[in-house]
């Protein structure tokens, strides 16, 4: 079994959070916790989170696999195969991250909610001992689909986690990146908490790809639509399609002064069809999500 520490980033016990660094696969730590290597991806994810993420994991994978994402359109952001009006949005968030952390100095990056890991791969090659931490290891769209990435050359590594509860040691973290996956916490001030609890000082929280609003009646009304888009089509509960939620900039604002870091705000282009809904919606007095760029950092010399 390969070495946990490969490169060694100070995993830490979900049970204790007690350092794993030096840990095998297939030992337990002191607490009891069985650290396992499922198919190259690390599992620290503690049973009670495991239990929890169950039944979200569940719909959602059923759910990703009716709209088709991952599988076999990986080479992402520039070459998707399908969801291409998305992806072209993403595109240049992807790019204005990259040129927002071409300062930040090279050490640990972790991409939380990594999904099939294609932005984990970019984290390596660019110069960082990346990390991918999802609760999600399928092999479609999950942790699992990374092994592409890994054959192709990149090193990273994959951990099965929660973002919630990082396996990761305090202090560690140059650069957090959640792409698309900030929004399906329930509680952003804990989570903020818990990203700042592993940033080193001076570190950075990079967040791409969640709906932000002017006001938030404007956010409830999308939640509001795929609650019943969700329950027509897939009879999901209420309760299950609130799991991805929105941000408002005043509600980050008020995020960021809450954990003492600071925010900066980069609105980014999303391309003309979809500024032209913007000004529709606009219109019509309603706004729909925008897609900024949003950075917060941890004070402190490093
Ligand atoms: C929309 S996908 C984004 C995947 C990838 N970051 C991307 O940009 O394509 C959201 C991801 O967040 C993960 N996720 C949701 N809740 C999580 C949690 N509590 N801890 C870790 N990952 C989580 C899901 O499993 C999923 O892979």
């Amino acid at each position: 079994m390969p070495s946990l520490a490969g490169g060694n980033p100070p995993f830490t016990c979900p049970q204790c959070r007690a350092l794993l660094s030096q840990a095998l696969a297939g030992e337990r730590c002191a607490c009891g916790f069985l650290i396992r290597n499922l198919d190259g991806v690390f599992d620290l994810l503690s049973e009670a989170d495991a239990a929890a993420s169950e039944p979200f994991l569940e719909i959602y994978e059923r759910v990703r696999r009716d709209e088709q994402w991952g599988g076999d359109d990986l080479d992402l952001p520039f070459r998707a195969k399908r969801h291409r009006d998305i992806w072209n949005i993403r595109k240049r968030s992807f790019r204005a991250l990259e040129s927002a952390i071409g300062t930040v100095p090279r050490g640990i990056a972790v991409d939380v909610g990594a999904g099939n890991c294609w932005l984990t791969r970019y984290l390596d090659r660019w110069g960082f001992n990346a990390i991918a931490l999802d609760i999600n290891n399928s092999s479609a769209d999950g942790l699992q689909a990374g092994q592409r990435y890994l054959d192709q050359g990149a090193t990273f590594h994959r951990i099965r986690g929660s973002m919630e509860h990082a396996p990761l040691d305090a202090n560690c973290v140059q650069l957090l990146v959640a792409n698309a996956s900030f929004h399906y916490s329930s509680d952003f001030e804990s989570l903020l908490s818990e990203f700042r609890r592993v940033l080193v000082n001076g570190g950075v929280v990079a967040l791409l790809d969640t709906p932000f609003y002017e006001n938030a009646i404007d956010g409830e009304r999308m939640v509001a639509q795929r609650v019943k888009e969700f329950s027509e089509k897939y009879s999901i509960d209420e309760a299950m399609s609130r799991r991805s939620s929105y941000l408002t900039f005043r509600r980050l604002r008020e995020l960021a002064a809450s954990v003492d870091m600071s925010l900066t705000i980069q609105h980014v282009w999303p391309g003309w069809p979809r500024r032209y809904r913007e000004i529709r919606g606009r219109l019509a007095g309603q706004q729909i999500a925008q897609f900024p760029l949003a950075l917060l950092r941890k004070a402190g010399l490093q």
